[in-house]
């Protein structure tokens, strides 16, 4: 899809971090944006911000992780736009513990939220999508999803899954002009990890959330199958990791990746720290 301007973009978690960057984005290509998530005064404030901007924004806030009732949302948005030309699921949620100490309960709410609803949200939406050969699917995924982040294994679970099903979606569309593409950001300056004030690991890069905004636009523009927003080393390193993944667990012990995920996990489960 080469052009934005005046298309129709359905885009999770808009309401905070990186997904504002991406609605302003989206705004001053002059899109109609239908802004989910929560948290109904944050959209409706992003949306004033994005009519500001040159876009129409339209609040919708609605909990996707209840999967079931997803259909209900897709009607209430073909009611309003007719069509959508884009989807970007964004929405993630994150839980930091060693993995014996998650419940099913967190299990499957972070694999609903990140992984499960963005495909049901794009199962509903492609049929229309294909018909008319046009559209794009952007999948906001991280690369916690290249290789496995301790502490934090169903959020990379989650991600790796988008990974892979963005990889066998573009595939199977590869003769359609509906775009698949999946973004991998790694440490932003916006959202998730910004919520736990902690430093990120040495020699991490860290992007702004409006270059990981403009990545999506340009992902749109051209078609792109996966960006690693860490740049091309980044990208090779993981390569590497994937062939010698006993190289990448002492990589991420040595940068101190491991620690400060154990961190975040005693942070968030408020147990007394222990030394090593
Ligand atoms: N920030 C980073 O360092 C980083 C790094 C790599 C990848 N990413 C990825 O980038 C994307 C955006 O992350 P972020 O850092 O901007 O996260 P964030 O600040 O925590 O924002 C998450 C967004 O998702 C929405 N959301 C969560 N659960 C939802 C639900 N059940 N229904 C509807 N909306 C829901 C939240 O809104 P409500 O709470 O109002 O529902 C919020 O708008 C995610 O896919 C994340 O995995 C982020």
């Amino acid at each position: 899809m080469t052009n934005i301007t005046g298309k129709t973009v359905l885009l999770t978690g808009a309401s905070g971090g990186i997904g504002e960057y991406i609605a302003r984005a989206l705004a001053k290509e002059q899109a109609t944006i239908i802004c989910v998530s929560r948290s109904q005064n944050a959209l409706n404030k992003l949306c004033i911000e994005i009519k500001v901007l040159g876009g129409i924004g339209i609040a919708l806030p609605f909990d996707i992780s209840k999967v079931e009732e997803l259909p209900v949302l897709v009607k209430q948005i073909q009611g309003i736009v007719g069509s959508v030309d884009i989807i970007i699921n964004n929405a993630a949620i994150e839980k930091y513990r060693p993995f014996q100490y998650y419940s099913l309960e967190d299990i499957s709410s972070i694999l609903t939220t990140n992984l499960i609803a963005g495909m049901e949200l794009t199962r509903l939406l492609i049929p229309a999508m294909i018909a008319r050969n046009s559209g794009h699917i952007v999948n906001i995924a991280s690369g916690s999803g290249k290789k496995g982040a301790p502490y934090n294994s169903i959020y990379s679970a989650s991600k790796a899954g988008l990974i892979m099903w963005t990889d066998s979606l573009r595939q199977e569309l590869a003769n359609t002009n509906v775009g698949v593409t999946v973004i991998c950001p790694g440490y932003t300056s916006a959202g998730m990890f910004l919520a736990f004030g902690l430093p990120a690991p040495r020699l991490a890069h860290i992007s702004k959330p409006s270059a990981v905004a403009i990545a999506v636009i340009r992902a749109i523009h051209k078609n792109q199958a996966e960006v690693m927003m860490d740049g091309f080393l980044t990208k090779l390193l993981f390569a590497y990791i994937q062939l010698f993944p006993d190289f990448g667990d002492r990589l991420y012990r040595w940068i101190g990746l491991t620690k400060l995920n154990k961190t975040c996990a005693e942070n968030q489960m408020q147990v007394p720290r222990k030394r090593h």
